[in-house]
């Protein structure tokens, strides 16, 4: 197992007004690859901020950040969105999709940014909108589509370029228990399948339970 994620110390906070609202607080943490790692905590506890950091999203007022062995403060704009683009996915709550775009575009576009083929990248769209049960919906843009479908076209769009991490941040947050269950089921299973690593912010105690590693966050501490 090989370290793929680290953070060293790592602190940020946000301007209130006149106050600083201090988030994180010496944030240290190391991911193994392959690990399926379930993030819990309160809602303002800094979940979705940690996750924003580590993938690269935002900015970090101390301590360090290795992805994949780069550090990220110390490589230029282009290189860190090359970095991401390479090695990670990502499943947002609000699933964030284009809403001008078909399912199948929205699935191609992070293979297209990294430079895959448009041919391969439209045949590999296409196999994982079937993995995730969508095959007669890939031509439906998102206003077309269920939140429960909206969030499968999401986690397709996360995993159709296998990149090794995938960072989820309640990506079934919005959903009724039922569909959830569903598509957390799916979900864990396809990343297993590409080998990636996982990232998980979630409420949900199945997740957790099946998770290899649960790890809490309060009031912006590991603990
Ligand atoms: N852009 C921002 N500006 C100011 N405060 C923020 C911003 N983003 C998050 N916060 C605050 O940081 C804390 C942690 O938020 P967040 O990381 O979204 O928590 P969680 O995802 O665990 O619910 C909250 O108190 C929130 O209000
Ligand atoms: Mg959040």
């Amino acid at each position: 197992m090989s370290v793929i994620l680290k953070t060293t110390n790592l602190n940020k906070s946000f301007d209130q007004g006149k106050e600083k609202l201090h988030v994180l607080k010496d944030i240290s943490l190391e991911i193994n690859s392959g690990e399926m790692i379930a993030l819990i905590g309160y809602s303002g506890s800094g979940k979705s901020t940690l996750l924003q950091i580590v993938s690269g999203l935002m900015d970090f007022d101390s301590g360090n950040l290795e992805i994949f062995n780069h550090d990220i403060r110390n490589i230029s704009d282009a290189k860190r969105t090359e970095i991401r683009n390479k090695y990670l996915g990502f499943v947002y709550q609000y699933h964030h999709l284009l809403a001008d775009f078909t399912a199948l575009q929205n699935v191609m576009m992070p293979m297209l940014i990294s430079g895959v083929d448009k041919k391969l990248a439209e045949i590999s769209a296409y196999e994982v909108l079937v993995k995730v049960g969508l095959q007669d919906r890939v031509k439906h843009k998102p206003f077309q589509l269920s939140g429960g479908q909206q969030q499968r076209v999401a986690i397709a769009r996360a995993l159709a370029n296998k990149t090794k991490l995938i960072i989820a941040d309640e990506p079934t947050g919005n959903l009724d228990s039922e569909n959830s269950a569903n598509i957390i089921e799916l979900f864990w299973g396809l990343v297993r399948e590409n080998n990636s690593t996982l990232v998980i912010a979630t409420h949900n105690k199945e997740i957790s339970d099946r998770a290899s590693r649960v790890i809490t966050i309060k009031d912006g501490r590991l603990i």
